[in-house]
């Protein structure tokens, strides 16, 4: 303690000994006060209620009116000392707090830097997209390139010029949207056949996925959906040819030792036509739900293009043939995924499609 310790209760008149009492128990006071403070803000409201201007000591101060002349300078000089010593105790224990609040702060921002990461969603391709880059990519390393033709087509291009002509059934087994002017949101990608190769001379290896549209609509039925056609015109292209590229295809996409089997099939821009059936890749033949016990799955339709197709292209027949084959890509990703109703394709629920 500073000064004040020499002063004894027989120095000065009562009121002076009282003054420098109640000064030395509000620095008591002011030092636990200040030790309480948890924190910066409990701190400055303890600062406030000794130091500030209406505190503590502004009030002792006040009282120094009651003190006779010659008493004052010594009361003054007690209770400067003692707020002396007040300032330090706040300083002090502002420090301290400081010095704990920034200590706090360092461990909860801590990095542990050997924590895994946090994962970053990622976005990813469509099912159907995965399928159509990884079915054009077999396609390509055999040769063929890819094209593109418009979802919105003529009547000639989607029917008459593919030999489907007004009065045909395959218009009936078709149900087309027809939009203005006679045209029509195609129905197959099979146009694409008019349109590249009345483009584009012989010899030709050539496939083109897209959109398609049919009035239809059931678990297996979407009014949009993915097809390819591919086609392939040379010189002397015979069954063999097309049994080959595509049980080459097969055997790319689900396995060299999936089996295979050609039925015969009619399609009016083909001929002959046939259907293509792989092995049920769910029970590998021996019969299930999904291939209605029969072991087979149909897969695409193909056959040797008509004579006609070639002719309405400009491509004359005595020179050059072709064979040409059609697929789903909506249903080779649901058999690929064992994925049963095609709606689910197209509902853009992240929960089914995080899953591919
Ligand atoms: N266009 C046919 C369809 O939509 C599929 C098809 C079958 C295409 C046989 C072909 C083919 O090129 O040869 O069902």
């Amino acid at each position: 303690m500073t000064e004040g310790s020499a002063l004894n209760e027989e120095v000065g008149s009562p009121a002076l000994r009282e003054l420098l009492a109640e000064i030395d128990t509000a620095l008591a006071d002011a030092e636990q006060a200040f030790g309480r403070a948890g924190d910066l803000a409990a701190l400055e409201e303890a600062r406030i209620a000794y130091l500030g201007k209406k505190g503590r000591l502004a009030t002792l101060n006040q009282r120094f009116g009651q003190l006779a002349a010659d008493e004052k300078p010594l009361a003054g000089k007690q209770l400067n000392a003692r707020k002396a010593e007040i300032v330090r105790l706040d300083a002090e224990r502002r420090e301290q707090l400081e010095r704990a609040e920034i200590e706090r702060r360092l461990e909860a921002e801590a990095v542990d830097v050997t924590l895994p990461g946090a994962a970053v969603p990622t976005g990813r391709l469509h099912p159907i997209e995965q399928t159509r880059r990884q079915v054009e990519a077999i396609f390509r390393s055999m040769g063929f390139r890819v094209t593109e033709s418009p979802e919105v087509e003529t009547e000639w291009v989607n029917f008459e010029a593919l030999n489907i002509l007004s009065d045909h059934p395959a218009r009936d087994m078709q149900d087309t949207f027809f939009t203005d002017r006679g045209k029509v949101l195609r129905t197959h990608t099979s146009g694409n056949q008019i349109r590249t190769m009345t483009e584009l001379e012989p010899p030709l290896a050539i496939v083109s996925t897209g959109k398609v549209y049919r009035c239809d609509s059931d678990v297996t039925h979407s009014p949009m959906f993915y097809q390819m056609e591919g086609y392939l015109v040379d010189k002397a292209i015979s069954m063999g040819h097309l049994k080959g590229v595509l049980e080459s295809f097969i055997h790319a996409l689900y396995g060299a030792k999936v089996g295979t089997r050609f039925r015969p099939s009619f399609f009016p821009f083909t001929e002959p036509s046939a259907e293509l059936d792989m092995a049920c890749v769910f029970c590998s033949g021996s019969g299930c739900r999904v291939c209605s016990q029969t072991g087979w799955l149909e897969v695409l339709g193909c056959g040797m293009i008509h004579p006609v197709v070639l002719r309405n292209c400009g491509i004359d027949p005595e020179v050059w043939s072709g064979f040409a084959f059609g697929l789903g890509l909506d249903r080779i990703t649901m058999l690929k995924y064992g994925i049963d109703n095609i709606r689910l394709l197209y509902e853009n629920d992240l929960r089914f499609l995080s899953q591919f």
